[in-house]
């Protein structure tokens, strides 16, 4: 067999290094021994990601020819192929049959679990737990790495405040504090602390920047914010990801200051490289380097060198870097070194994997074998969807559930598989979702007697059915009329103890390229619980769902109300163990619920204004609406426990913190009520007098404790003058003294607080 030049390039190398430390000077000299053999359009090749198509496409372009690409040198990596079988086939093409056998990396849209589907992210963000949220990288990136990928598309920090938006369900919701903690963790997760090993992936960090600020909370479409917003309350999250050291960045679709964020050289190069100090690689969101023709920035060949030199390196399909950067070069429109140090960066990336070391590190049947799918990750799956669920009413303690009776299971969600994997389940298979019929059976037996109608179906409207089922029948449309469907649901109900009614989205009614305008249930649904309402049973709504929906008016109509989001395969399970009390839900919101649409965007860490108004009666010249009053249906922070905790008053170690103090924040929480739980406490700030104008409240901390039923645990936080700082007008990051309140509370309406001066 022909002997193959790579291994003795490999030679040299002995250690990995890790990401956003300077380069070892043993991985420069190989690179620099591997560039030197290169010649231009091998070095362009580099620049190129591919998706062959026949797996997972997620625009409406896909690559061709990519196996003759592949041989040519014309591929840096490559994403959309699923299995070690296939990803061996183009590995073994790049390392063997391409002149410099340069082998590529592999990536996938890895968001929440692999072919174990977990919880969306905005469910798991809800779990405030930080240990469990690394946990879900880390077992997803074991998954995807022993099934042949090393890079996954994950994670998506976009701050969202606008439900509207689809892609609210891929983040970790409306703030910076808790946005940045969780991409920290996720970065960790699937990095494993930057030790890679055969069982961790290269994370990317998306979309930078601001993509979750889209106007009127439509996808793609215009951003336009001030730096002071940006710095303070959008950027964190993308930092805190570079500084857990994040390998690769995506670039996002939408538009900074003018400037598609792909060809935006503040953004790419003096924030993420010079200011943040960021050395890994950038990759073009799909086709966004030929998009910006559309936004009007030139034709094909000028978008591409304003990306380059923008400090883009790698274009995700769209072939502009690959089919005119030579021409650029020629011209004199971009630099040599501009195409050098793209291609140096990619190249170090795969050095940092060790793919010149050995090309098929991540490829092994045997492995992929055991660990896709295995049965340690099912209860990873279980347990992280348990934690998702946030408890939003519950009247007269109707759950958790008892086993005997008679249960009315009702709703278009009620025995549905394919809606529980959410969106952006592009490896995971419906055929392993457990609906929640079954996982209620599976936990009952026949201790309960389950009588099961569909209700309604998730919407009747047949042009909003045709643009949700693109990726197939997630809606399906029963024989029956829609007021047969609800009859038998009253009948069924009429025959209960209790009614379980489990509504809400269908799968991609969030997600990319599915913004909504009216974020209600669906006609069909609220006639549903309507009339169940009407039959004075106790009703318990369980809402799968992408986003946060306007379901003030069924809020009010149910007994209880747990909302689930799409929460992954092992949804139905998960769903049994909270309603029956095997498990007592923990989950606070990340993201504040609208009482409309009208009131969008609606956060909790919004400003005073110069006319304030407190309370629900409108108040003439203050900022507030004619028909609806300024409260949330639900705040950031909130979520119940089946338990209840009482707070003590706050306590401050001291009223005047001096200069390189630290001020002790204390409060006792007591289990009160009759189950052992867990309670997320949360500390805010609130900066009285700034430079600039300063928000009503300020997420600066928070602990998830378990306290059994009767027990007391006290919580002590710790504030420095660091904690308190943020960018001024100009930018620099700086703590200005003065009067502060500090705040403890089960959520951010709490109204716990204690007044100190930090000198
Ligand atoms: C999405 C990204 C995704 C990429 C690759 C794009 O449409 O915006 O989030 O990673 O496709 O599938």
């Amino acid at each position: 067999m022909k002997r193959i030049s790579f291994l003795l390039l490999c030679l040299t190398i002995a250690c990995f290094a890790v990401a956003q430390t300077s380069p070892s000077p043993k991985m420069k000299a190989f690179i620099d021994n591997l560039m030197s053999k290169m010649t231009l359009e091998e070095k362009i090749g580099q620049l190129n990601l591919v998706t062959p198509g026949s797996d997972i496409p997620t625009g409406s372009v896909v690559s061709k020819g990519v196996e003759d690409n592949i041989r040519k040198g014309n591929v840096g990596g490559m994403f959309g192929v699923i299995g070690v079988e296939k990803i061996k086939n183009a590995q073994t093409l790049a390392v063997k049959e391409s002149r410099l056998h340069i082998p590529l990396f592999f990536g996938s849209d890895v968001i929440h679990g692999y072919k174990t589907t977990f919880p969306i992210p905005l469910a798991l963000s809800c779990s405030w737990d930080m240990n469990l949220i690394e946990k879900s990288a880390r077992v997803a990136g074991t998954e995807a790495a022993s099934d042949g990928l090393c890079w996954v598309f994950s994670p998506m920090v976009d701050i969202a405040r606008d439900p509207r938006w689809g892609r609210i369900a891929e983040g970790g919701g409306e703030d910076a504090y808790l946005g940045s903690q969780i991409a920290k963790a996720m970065v960790n997760g699937y990095q494993n602390h930057n030790q890679f090993t055969n069982a961790a992936v290269m994370a990317c960090v998306k979309h930078f920047a601001l993509y979750g600020a889209a106007e009127a909370g439509r996808d793609y479409n215009t951003v336009d914010m001030s730096k002071v917003r940006m710095y303070n309350e959008y950027l964190p999250p993308y930092k805190a990801a570079v500084d857990a050291g994040t390998a690769s960045v995506m670039s996002s679709f939408n538009e900074i200051d003018g400037i598609p964020a792909t060809a935006n050289q503040w953004l790419l190069t003096d924030l993420l490289r010079k200011q943040w100090g960021f050395n890994g690689f950038v990759v073009s969101d799909y086709t966004a380097v030929n998009e910006m023709i559309a936004h009007g920035m030139g034709d094909l060949q000028t978008v591409s060198a304003l990306a380059l030199k923008a400090g883009l390196d790698m274009d995700m399909v769209g072939e502009g870097f690959l089919t005119t950067l030579k021409k650029s070069l020629r011209e004199g429109k971009i630099r040599q070194q501009d195409i050098d140090m793209a291609c140096r960066r990619i190249l170090e990336a795969k050095y940092k994997l060790g793919l010149f070391e050995n090309p098929f590190k991540y490829l092994d049947e045997n492995r992929a074998a055991k660990e896709v799918l295995s049965a340690d990750k099912k209860a990873v799956a279980k347990e992280l969807a348990e934690h998702s669920f946030v408890l939003l009413k519950n009247a007269q303690q109707t759950l958790p559930l008892q086993q005997k009776g008679t249960i009315a299971l009702i709703g278009p969600l009620a025995n549905d598989k394919r809606n529980m994997l959410g969106t952006w389940s592009v490896s995971g298979n419906s055929e392993y979702a457990i609906p929640v019929m079954e996982g209620i059976k599976n936990l009952v037996g026949d201790k309960v007697n389950i009588v099961y109608a569909k209700g309604a179906n998730i919407s009747d409207d047949p042009a909003f059915i045709k643009k949700v089922n693109v990726f197939g029948e997630e809606i399906t449309v029963d024989q029956k009329s829609p007021e047969a469907l609800v009859k038998e649901a009253v009948d069924a109900a009429n025959k209960a103890d209790v009614v379980v009614a489990v509504i809400g989205e269908a799968a991609d009614m969030s997600g990319e390229s599915a913004s909504r305008s009216d974020i209600s249930l669906p006609h069909s649904q609220q006639k549903l619980v309507e009339a169940l309402a009407k039959t004075g049973k106790p009703l318990v709504l369980v809402v799968m769902a992408g986003r946060p929906l306007t379901i003030g008016k069924e809020v009010e109509q149910a007994s209880s109300v747990l909302y689930t989001w799409h929460a992954g395969q092992e949804a139905g399970n998960a769903i049994a163990d909270v309603l029956f009390g095997n498990y007592n839900p923990s989950g606070k919101l990340s993201i504040t619920f609208p009482k409309s649409v009208g009131q969008i965007p609606i956060y909790y860490n919004h400003k005073n204004t110069g006319r304030p108004y407190n309370g629900e009666v409108f108040s003439k010249f203050k900022s507030n609406y004619l028909d609806i009053s300024n409260q949330p249906l639900f705040p950031f922070g909130y979520g119940l426990s089946y338990t209840h905790f009482s707070y003590s008053k706050v306590e401050l170690s001291s009223s005047v913190v001096k200069p390189n103090e630290k001020l002790q924040v204390k409060v006792m929480v007591t289990n009160n009520g009759n189950y052992d739980g867990e309670e997320v406490v949360q500390l805010y700030t609130r900066d009285m007098v700034g430079s600039i104008t300063r928000p009503v409240k300020e997420l600066k901390g928070f602990q998830k404790i378990f306290i059994k039923k009767g027990e007391s645990k006290e919580v002590v936080f710790t504030l420095t003058a660091n904690d308190l700082k943020f960018y001024n007008n100009n930018l620099k990051y700086i703590f200005e003294p003065g009067a502060f309140k500090v705040f403890v509370g089960p959520d951010s309406d709490t109204t716990n607080e204690a007044d100190c001066t930090f000198q």
